[in-house]
């Protein structure tokens, strides 16, 4: 039964999450879904590896040709040992700078000025919320790396830039933006017809390279206090996570969330709702995808995964 259950994984994967965003990999996990070859090849790695997403980067990665399903199961026949080897040294770590426009409109309330601490940082790149340029609707703020567009409902925008005097962040594996490796597997994490999110990810990139982060290798429960005790107490610190609890188990998303309440910070999460508790949640503004801005554990909009639209419902900021 191993077999049936990774290809009714890829199956599941291009129905459900591909379809309507990416033809290429909808296309790609159709033939993967099929081809029992492959299937088999996968079933030989740890069931957290053998994921759509991970397969498909590691393909990218060795210029595998993702369009071309035919074209691509021999590839991955032909190179299998290289994919699996990539796929096991790696994983899942999309770094979407343009969920700092998420995070804004609450970075810009606080009492300034702040020092950050991102915990699931990947490479730093949401650790310069300062640095980026935003366009809500007409209103732009900032003039800086790579133009963040996010559509905004319910409040009025920002009007004002955080002031930013450290920043820090903790990964179980950081990634290096100065490192070419590094950055072209978040590159090729990013699907295929998504260009617009490659061009933001090198732009936001660029700004994390010229002053890289401290970024920590570190687990965001055991590791937490250690490093926001480095931070500096004349500023406010703000811990925050944007799409990293569903890759944590539950006992440790409680254990972390129990910490975060007990420290003399605000925080800040971004996530799936169904990761955190939130109490009394409003439907969603429609049926696609929306994580739940929260501040201090209280929910207050929804969030499109990209950082594409964020929905007030709760008190203003
Ligand atoms: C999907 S990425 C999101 C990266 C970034 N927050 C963003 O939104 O662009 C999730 C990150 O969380 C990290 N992560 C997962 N579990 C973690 C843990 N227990 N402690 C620290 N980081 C963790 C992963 O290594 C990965 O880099």
């Amino acid at each position: 039964m191993r077999g049936v259950t990774t290809a009714l994984i890829y199956g599941e994967f291009a129905a459900r999450e591909a379809a309507g965003e990416s033809p290429a990999y909808e296309n790609l996990a159709v033939a993967v879904s099929r081809d029992a070859h492959l299937i088999g090849l996968l079933d030989t790695l740890p069931p957290a590896k053998r994921q759509p997403n991970l397969l498909f980067a590691a393909g990218r990665f060795l210029g595998a040709p993702v369009t071309d399903p035919p074209a691509f199961l021999e590839f991955a026949a032909a190179n299998w040992e290289r994919i699996a080897h990539e796929i096991r040294r790696r994983a899942t770590q999309t770094n979407e700078p343009a969920r700092c426009a998420l995070l804004l409109p609450l970075l810009a309330a606080l009492p300034q000025p702040l020092a950050l601490l991102e915990v699931g940082a990947s490479a730093g790149l949401n650790l310069f919320p300062d640095r980026y340029a935003y366009r809500y609707g007409d209103h732009v703020l900032g003039d800086g790396g790579p133009l963040l567009d996010c559509a905004l409902t319910g409040i009025d925008p920002p009007s004002r830039l955080p002031e930013v005097v450290w920043r820090a962040g903790l990964d179980l594996n950081p990634l290096d933006v100065t490192d070419p490796g590094d950055t072209a597997w978040l590159q090729a994490l990013i699907w295929p017809e998504q260009d617009d999110r490659r061009e933001r990810q090198r732009a936001a990139a660029r700004v994390a390279a010229a002053d890289p982060p401290l970024l920590v290798r570190g687990d965001l429960v055991d590791d937490l206090p250690a490093l926001a005790a480095k931070a500096p107490a004349e500023a406010t610190l703000v811990v925050f996570h944007t799409s990293v609890l569903y890759q944590v188990p539950a006992d440790r998303r409680r254990a972390f969330t129990d910490l975060v309440r007990t420290m003399r910070a605000h925080w800040i999460a971004v996530e799936n709702p169904t990761v955190l508790d939130h109490a009394g949640l409003p439907n969603p503004p429609d049926e696609r995808l929306h994580n739940v801005l929260a501040l201090d554990g209280r929910p207050l909009a929804w969030a499109r995964p990209h950082g594409e639209a964020l929905s007030w419902f709760g008190d203003r900021p």
